[in-house]
């Protein structure tokens, strides 16, 4: 499927004739909404990451809202995540009437900074959503050591992290709660969707509960819950996803290890992958340094690679503090003080690095990366 508008796109998903024969059989079985697929989805994947069980949703913000309201984090609770992800990650805490509180995050890995979430926490801290950005899992060895020794609860963000790995464990199992996504961008798709994973029983019992207003039997509603479902249509192009999940990664990596061995140019920092994680690459995010020689400013490399054909992304372009929603709220740099995440996101772009890249357009890519000022 081409992209007729950019000659290199940022994001591709990988649809083929599977997927479309799954949707089709679907279809024509008449049953298309949550029922035997999505039980399917939810019994492979949790498998697949190796956790005692999982609750496919209709979104990923949907399983952070989720996961939130099952650990019952409510008025007056804060909860600790950073600035340098996509809003959902924020707002999920705000659904809840809680307070979303900032740390910074680690100036290599983009993750959260676990001295930082130290100073960051006050006796109100009830939960931490660490985010595995980029497809970088985040120190989740002194995150769960702050976690246990506060007794907070541990939310993996792990919407742009499927597969990715922290000592040879996948992620989505290490914390009270995992959420994933599979918005079309994301390294595997259902169209929209999500899933939540986890090794405790009550939360699971509790999120398949809230994902269906509260149903314990037909028309039977024991607690105020949500039409928060996935379809078996959606479910249907996430088995076959799952199957290839792995590929699609492994290209990724193969991918972004082609740009690490041939973008070279004064002022430009590749991705850094820390030891001992799998990094899946959902973005290849490289970061610009005018001082350090860098002949361009990001916005300028931005526009100069657009300008060939190559669609470039800012992930993120204002940390969430800087939101006019979170202004509105009070939140102001000062209050926050994550100054690695606010300059990160004035220096950082998204190269292209999706599995349906091939050969030539990296060369293109690298070349063209290397070539400016020329
Ligand atoms: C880090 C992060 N968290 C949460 C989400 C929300 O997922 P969804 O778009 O499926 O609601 C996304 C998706 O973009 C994300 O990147």
């Amino acid at each position: 499927m081409v992209n007729k508008r950019w000659l290199i796109p940022i994001a591709r998903p990988d649809i083929g004739d599977d997927e479309i024969e799954a949707v089709a059989d679907v279809l024509s079985s008449g049953m298309l909404a949550q029922g035997r697929v999505v039980g399917e989805f939810e019994s492979i994947f949790s498998h697949y990451i190796g956790v005692g069980g999982a609750v496919a949703v209709s979104s990923g913000t949907v399983g952070l809202d989720l996961a939130l309201k099952a650990l019952k984090i409510g008025q007056g609770d804060e909860v600790i995540t950073t600035p340098f992800t996509f809003i959902a990650t924020a707002n999920a805490i705000l659904y809840q009437g809680a307070r979303p509180v900032f740390a910074d995050i680690d100036e290599q890995s983009f993750t959260i900074d676990p001295d930082d979430l130290l100073k960051k926490m006050t006796s109100k801290t009830r939960a931490v959503v660490g985010v595995h950005l980029f497809g970088h899992p985040f120190d989740l060895k002194a995150v769960l050591e702050i976690c246990e020794d506060h007794n907070l609860f541990l939310v993996e963000d792990c919407a742009q992290a499927h597969g990715a790995e922290y000592n040879g464990l996948k992620v989505g199992g290490f914390g009270s709660v995992g959420c994933f996504s599979f918005y079309p961008t994301k390294n595997m798709t259902t169209g929209e969707g999500g899933m939540i994973t986890s090794n405790n029983d009550k939360i699971i019992r509790m999120c398949n509960l809230l994902r269906n207003h509260g149903e314990v039997e037909k028309y039977l509603h024991t607690i105020l819950g949500y039409n928060y479902r996935m379809t078996d249509i959606q479910a249907a192009i996430g088995c076959v996803q799952l199957k290839k999940v792995d590929k699609m990664s492994e290209m990724r990596i193969k991918n972004a290890e082609y740009l690490n061995k041939h973008l070279s140019v004064p002022g430009l920092r590749l991705p850094i992958k820390k030891n001992g994680v799998k990094h899946v690459y959902h973005q290849y995010a490289v970061t610009i340094s005018e001082e350090d020689g860098f002949p361009l400013s990001r916005d300028e490399l931005m526009a100069y690679l657009r300008e060939k054909g190559i669609e470039c992304a800012v992930h993120y372009p204002r940390p969430v503090h800087r939101q006019p929603l979170y202004q509105r709220l009070g939140y102001t740099d000062e209050a926050v003080n994550c100054p690695v995440a606010t300059e990160i996101s004035e220096r950082i772009l998204s190269l292209p690095v999706h599995p349906g890249l091939s050969r030539e357009d990296l060369r293109y890519i690298a070349e063209s990366v290397n070539s400016v000022g020329e």
